[in-house]
């Protein structure tokens, strides 16, 4: 089976490509999927950011921790004289950590590169007076806004790419080594990548953290269906949907679905589409792989990496690791 896909090459904003990803997704058997990247309209992107806030959902948080509290050893290790890169950026918050730590060294220009522009305007709004930054932004995927960043950079000067927020566990497993490689098809020996994976952990918090109390992440989950009706034509009926997060151990993710709680039929009129789903049928939405530390090196290595340092947090259990260009 495949995996929903976390796309860093198509800009969800383009009607027509929404459209027949999700006449492809829906018509996929035997189990529907639809790609997650299209949870992110403004209401899916403002129902994350409540989620980074939610008891259950220590992943920011525990980011965040490991930031704070060793942002300036990671800083020792990175080359000299870096340009930041940072693959989708969100509001920047996270991110504010390393850039002190960077600009307190030598003025660093940062390059956030996202496909929304409201999420690099907030990224300017809520980095814009760190001292000695200067900030481009790139309405980019990650892919093309990299390239581009790698192209205008001088000489001289390294590159770190910062990937952060574990939205590496959104890629299927080989998926995300192909995006890394990718990634260091891009850089120069010697250029850096920090990834943020979230750990592996008990069961029961991870499906409470994809499952919380007061239904956030249903209504994350639910939106893409709204989603589809709002922009695409569609009359999917949203009280007949649930949220649904389970583990998958062979995949070691959390898996978010859509179950079908009754019979349903439904149209998209911009995707040409009629889909039914019998009682207990699932969409499925998301995966989210969760790792282990010490399997970061192996990864690397098969993207073109050195796993050169790795930063823990264990109270959530949260991994930064340095990768280095070879
Ligand atoms: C963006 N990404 C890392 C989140 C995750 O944990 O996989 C998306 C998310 N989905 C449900 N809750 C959070």
């Amino acid at each position: 089976m495949t995996q929903p896909a976390l796309s860093h090459d198509a800009s969800p904003d383009q009607p027509s490509a929404f459209a027949a990803d999700v006449r492809s997704g829906l018509t996929h058997a035997p189990q529907k999927e639809l790609p997650s990247k299209y949870l992110y309209d403004e209401v899916g992107s403002a129902l994350f950011e409540v989620i980074t806030v939610l008891p259950e959902y220590g992943v920011t948080r525990a980011e965040e921790r490991l930031l704070a509290k060793h942002a300036v050893d990671i800083v020792e290790h990175l080359p000299h004289d870096v340009t930041v890169a940072e693959l989708g950026s969100g509001s920047g918050r996270k991110t504010r950590r390393i850039l002190e730590a960077l600009c307190k060294k030598r003025p660093t220009s940062y390059c956030p590169i996202e496909i929304s522009r409201t999420a690099l305007q907030l990224c300017r709004r809520e980095l814009g007076d760190i001292e000695r930054i200067s900030i481009v932004g790139y309405e980019r995927d990650y892919l093309a806004g990299l390239a581009e960043v790698s192209k205008k950079r001088a000489a001289d000067e390294r590159l770190l790419v910062l990937f952060l927020g574990s939205t590496i566990g959104n890629f299927g497993r080989l998926a995300a080594t192909r995006f890394l490689r990718d990634i260091r098809n891009m850089l120069a020996p010697g250029d850096a990548l920090l990834l943020g994976t979230d750990l592996i952990k008990p069961t029961p918090t991870l499906i409470a953290a994809y499952d919380d109390a007061i239904g956030v992440t249903a209504s994350f989950n639910l939106n893409l269906l709204a989603r589809i009706n709002r922009e695409l034509g569609g009359d999917f009926p949203l009280d007949a949907f649930e949220h649904v997060a389970r583990f998958n151990p062979d995949a070691r993710s959390v898996e978010m679905h859509l179950r079908a709680t009754r019979d349903v039929t439904a149209h998209v009129a911009a995707a040409n589409l009629t889909v039914s789903l019998k009682a207990g049928e699932t969409i499925w939405t998301e995966s989210s792989h969760k790792y282990r530390a010490d399997e970061m090196p192996a990864i690397a290595d098969d993207a073109g990496f050195v796993c050169s340092h790795q930063w823990l947090e264990n109270e959530w259990g949260f991994a930064e690791s340095l990768l280095v260009a070879q």
